[in-house]
């Protein structure tokens, strides 16, 4: 099944090629350069200034952060500390080769080294897919990589708000992100309060 969903339109459509609401084409910029986006595994990046505005977020609260499904993000963290101790989670194993990164499967949320167990204090998850059955399998993933006290960052339609309260306890914020290849309008999630997702985000159009 394809991510499917409802949701408000996602505008914004062409923020990559004309450099819209661009925070001066950091490394974000040479990510998503350099990444084409493989349909076959549902890859469909986050704009660049959701992914300048997702880094902030993230350089202000974690310390070392798991990023589950979210290459475009862990790739343009700009802070050395923080970027040395995270990880990216992930099935394409184009990036194998990098220190950093670690092969991951969603199926077998499990099968993860038990030296990854509880040592994150953050978590940025955004899977292939919206189904109830693919979500119950990110969650188990989370728990096990998260400390007690983990901030959680995601984003999946909105229609899975009550399910996700459930099972990671987060709230739906006010920044949207922008895909600009992705037909459905998604909404950002977290379990704390964010310092950067509190107002809509100009890439949306909300008519
Ligand atoms: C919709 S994309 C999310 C990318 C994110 N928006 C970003 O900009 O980095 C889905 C991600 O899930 C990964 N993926 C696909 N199948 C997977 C699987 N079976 N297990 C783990 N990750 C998978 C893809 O490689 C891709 O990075």
């Amino acid at each position: 099944m394809d991510r499917k969903g409802g949701g408000k339109r996602r505008t914004g459509e062409d923020a990559l090629q004309k450099g819209a609401h661009h925070d001066a084409w950091g490394a974000e910029g040479t990510f998503l350069l350099q990444t084409p986006e493989k349909r076959e595994l549902n890859q469909y990046w986050y704009s660049p200034h959701t992914i300048a505005t997702l880094v902030k977020e993230i350089e202000e609260h974690a310390k070392k952060a798991a990023f589950l499904s979210t290459p475009s993000v862990f790739f343009s963290l700009k802070d050395p500390g923080l970027k040395s101790g995270s990880c990216i989670f992930d099935v394409d194993t184009q990036w194998e080769s990098l220190p950093n990164f670690v092969k991951w499967n969603f199926n077998q949320p499990q099968h993860i080294d038990e030296s990854y167990h509880h040592v994150f204090d953050y978590i940025v998850i955004d899977p292939p897919f919206v189904t109830p059955e693919v979500w119950i399998k990110y969650a188990e993933a989370a728990r096990l990589l998260l400390r007690d006290d983990g901030k959680i960052i995601l984003s999946t339609i909105l229609e899975n708000a009550e399910l996700l309260k459930q099972i990671l306890h987060v709230e739906p914020q006010l920044f949207d992100p922008s895909i600009p290849h992705l037909v459905y309008q998604y909404a950002f999630f977290t379990n704390y309060k964010p310092t950067y997702l509190s107002s809509p985000n100009p890439e949306i159009s909300m008519d």
